[in-house]
């Protein structure tokens, strides 16, 4: 390895910024050299900026704007951009988070190049080749060459697709070391306050194709949603995505429910915080409400996240069934989880992921956790 190796982080999407923050800053303590890359495929400022302000992210070194599009404009776009600034930065690594376009873009530009990879948040699985994020998982795991898994089923999926277990270490899940880090800050009151909402209040994300990419989906799921919002108050910081559907569907703001802009990391986690309910289609929101202990109900037909569901916290619901498990999930109260948090969901998750990737700069070679061995 080269004296002062380059790590570079590839982020894209509101997700990655929050799955980055930890790895950035345990990177940062260990001294390595490191740069974002910004694809740019979210740039609204409440998409993006906001994050980097509430997680304390660096600037990037570049940012590709590359904006929106088709599956193939968008990858196309974001696979020439890549090219270029990896060979312009020439990394001796490169970071890719979670299952955007941007991930899948950021893996295939190079392992053309032939520039060594990591991937954090390997392993998920849908088993939905439906979802654009399934097909993005399937492809980052199998060209990665590091792999940092945030719960033990991932470590069986790996070894089914043939991912050899030396390059696979369970880490526990970055995006909770953020929630950890932001937790002193989610006071609810405030954001209760500015969108004038009562003491008991549900908070509703959906940005899904599935849900919204349809008139007829989004018909179906607004006419749930506005049925929960007839038994608690609803807020709903709305995705870009599906906000022009959505209200042609009937989701306008009104007294019962509060249809907003997206909110920025530590105002949505300070609503979430103070809900009664959660209602969603989000990976992460289904993660950190399994923290949080609020009652979320997922409307999908699969999650990439069991654990949640076996925790205790998350349940899949279709619309139709959305109204009635919202009237028993109120009246059941605070969520009660199964048991102890998922395993390694402590907080230490981006220090462990930096220590494995420091060594590995080194030459070294960590016994991965999959064979029993943590990297603590
Ligand atoms: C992407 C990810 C999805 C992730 C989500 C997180 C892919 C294939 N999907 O979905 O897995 O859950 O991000 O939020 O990568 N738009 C704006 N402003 C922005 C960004 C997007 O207006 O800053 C609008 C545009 O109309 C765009 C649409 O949202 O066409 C979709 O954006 P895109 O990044 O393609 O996918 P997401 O639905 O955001
Ligand atoms: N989030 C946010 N503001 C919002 C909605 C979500 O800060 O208005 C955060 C949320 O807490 C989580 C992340 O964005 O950390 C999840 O992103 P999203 O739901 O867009 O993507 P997914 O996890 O489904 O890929």
């Amino acid at each position: 390895m080269r004296e002062n190796p380059l790590v570079l982080h590839v982020l894209g999407a509101r997700p990655n910024f929050v799955k980055a923050a930890p790895v950035v800053r345990a990177l940062g303590g260990l001294g390595v050299r490191q740069g974002i890359v910004h694809t740019g495929q979210h740039y609204d400022a409440l998409m993006s900026d906001v994050f980097f302000a509430d997680l304390g992210l660096p600037e990037p070194v570049a940012n590709l704007g590359v904006g929106s599009g088709s599956h193939a404009k968008q990858t196309a776009a974001l696979l020439v951009g890549l090219e270029e600034v990896v060979q312009e930065q020439d990394p001796d690594l490169v970071v890719v988070y979670g299952d955007v376009n941007s991930t899948l873009a950021a893996i295939l530009v190079c392992a053309k190049l032939g520039v060594p990879t990591a991937h954090v948040e390997a392993g998920l699985r849908s088993f939905d080749r439906g979802m654009p994020e399934e097909v993005n998982r399937v492809v980052t795991d199998a060209l990665a060459d590091l792999l940092f898994a945030t719960s033990p089923e991932a470590l069986a999926f790996l070894a089914s697709e043939g991912v050899h277990p030396s390059k696979v270490h369970l880490v526990g899940n970055p995006m909770i070391d953020s929630l950890f880090s932001a937790l002193p800050k989610l006071d609810p009151a405030p954001v209760v306050a500015r969108f004038g909402l009562p003491e008991r209040y549900a908070v509703g994300t959906l940005h899904r194709p599935a849900n919204v990419d349809t008139p007829e989906a989004a018909k179906e799921l607004v006419d749930a949603v506005l049925a929960v919002s007839r038994q608690i108050p609803l807020v709903v910081p709305v995705h870009p995505r599906g906000k022009a559907r959505l209200a042609e569907a009937g989701l306008v703001d009104g007294d019962s429910v509060r249809v907003i802009d997206p909110l920025g990391y530590v105002d949505f986690l300070s609503l979430v915080r103070g809900a009664a309910l959660v209602v969603t289609d989000s990976g992460g929101v289904q993660e950190e409400t399994t923290m949080l202990e609020v009652p979320c109900l997922t409307v999908r037909p699969n999650t990439e996240r069991p654990i949640t569901i076996t925790h205790g916290t998350n349940r899949l619901v279709t619309p139709a069934l959305l109204p009635a498990a919202a009237e028993k999930a109120l009246a059941d109260g605070a969520a009660t989880p199964a048991g102890e948090p998922p395993v390694l969901w402590d907080g230490k998750s981006g220090p462990r992921i930096a220590t494995v990737i420091a060594a590995w700069l080194k030459g070294d070679n960590l016994a991965p956790a999959s064979q029993g061995k943590r990297q603590d």
